[in-house]
């Protein structure tokens, strides 16, 4: 069996929402019983953004670990873990550094980004761009190649982060002359794109559902969580009335609708346009729907949260599993460059 690799950051609260579902859980549901499956927890990754705050980070680690279970990923046939029970990572992450030009890895649009985003907070000053955020995609090549996985399920925005990872197992396979790693395929999610958020920005323009806006409909929201989610949520401005007519395209609620009611929402879209149905009823239509397809994961979330020990129990085992792998392969990566 080949082998799949996917992983997200403890980031925020740890609470995955609904994008994160449709464009990375899903997606890693679906491949289940095809490959060999190692889902992980990032929390290292996360203190690129939180070093200073680390007391959060093991409950928001479990946070997504409910997440991952409840969303359907069947934990045994999945190894789920967090990356620093698993300390051959961070081995390989730093031999692989030894072989990565820093020109690379500053070319890289995550990095530029996230470099732009510190300096504006420090006004204008570099100076808390850690080396470890600049090394972001040396740890991340790290997770992929410990596993030698061949397919990495990630949203469009890990595509560099993807090409760099077989840039380094490329040079690597190169400089030693072996071919110890296979080049990971990314399996990017293009079926849903990405899943717009409940606002608009500054232009009116729907943007992505990201924890960062604060624009999402948590897998843990209670029914009463989404249905107050949805009424506040962006339609077309210009509907004032019901009778206004509706641009389904542009509408929050009305592309949530056609997400999870896909045979039936033209009626719904149909309506809003021509001015037969307004945004309140459309609000409380797709909150029913949305409720009813969150139903099966509020109950697996019930099940797995009610029993913390069980929990623990299976993180253990999957860190075991994937330490099995992380050490054979780390066995052939010192043989390789004579560290035995
Ligand atoms: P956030 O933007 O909320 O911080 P992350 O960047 O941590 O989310 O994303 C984790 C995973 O979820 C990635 O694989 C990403 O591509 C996917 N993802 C995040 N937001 C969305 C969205 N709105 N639609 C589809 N996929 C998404
Ligand atoms: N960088 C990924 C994200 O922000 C998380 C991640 C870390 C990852 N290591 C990985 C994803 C390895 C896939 C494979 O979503």
């Amino acid at each position: 069996m080949k082998r799949l690799l996917s992983g997200m950051q403890p980031t925020g609260s740890g609470r995955l929402h609904l994008g994160n579902y449709e464009g990375a859980l899903k997606p890693w549901i679906a491949l289940q019983g095809k490959y060999e499956m190692y889902c992980f927890i990032a929390d290292w990754h996360a203190l690129t953004t939180m070093a200073g705050s680390t007391d959060s980070i093991a409950d928001q680690s479990r946070e997504v670990a409910l997440d991952y279970l409840s969303a359907g990923l069947d934990p045994s046939q999945v190894a789920i873990f967090r990356q620093s029970a698993v300390p051959q990572h961070a081995e390989l992450a730093v031999l692989l550094g030894m072989l990565t030009p820093v020109s690379w890895l500053e070319r890289v649009p995550t990095y530029k980004e996230k470099r732009e985003h510190v300096e504006r907070q420090e006004g204008g000053s570099d100076a808390s761009v850690s080396f470890g955020l600049l090394g972001y995609p040396v740890l991340q090549a790290a997770d992929i190649l410990l596993y030698r996985a061949h397919v990495v399920p990630v949203g469009k925005d890990q595509a560099a982060h993807l090409e760099l990872t077989r840039e380094i197992a490329r040079r690597f396979n190169h400089l030693y002359a072996t071919d110890v790693f296979p080049e990971p395929q990314a399996l990017i999610q293009e079926m849903t794109g990405t899943l717009p958020g409940l606002d608009a920005d500054s232009e009116g323009k729907l943007r992505k559902m990201s924890k960062s806006y604060g624009n999402c409909i948590y897998m843990t929201d209670s029914e009463d969580d989404v249905a107050a989610r949805l009424k506040g949520a962006f339609t077309t401005p210009t509907k004032m009335r019901k009778t206004d007519p509706g641009i389904p395209e542009g509408c929050s609620v009305c592309l949530l609708r056609k997400l999870y009611d896909a045979d039936n929402y033209t009626t719904q879209w149909d309506e809003c346009r021509s001015g037969e149905r307004g945004c309140v009823q459309s609000k409380r239509e797709t909150t029913e729907i949305v409720n009813a397809m969150l139903e099966p994961i509020r109950e697996r979330r019930k099940l797995y949260s009610s029993d913390p020990a069980e929990l623990d129990r299976l993180l253990k085992d999957g860190a075991e599993r994937a330490s099995a792998m992380a050490e054979a392969t780390m066995q052939i990566v010192r043989e390789t460059m004579k560290f035995l």
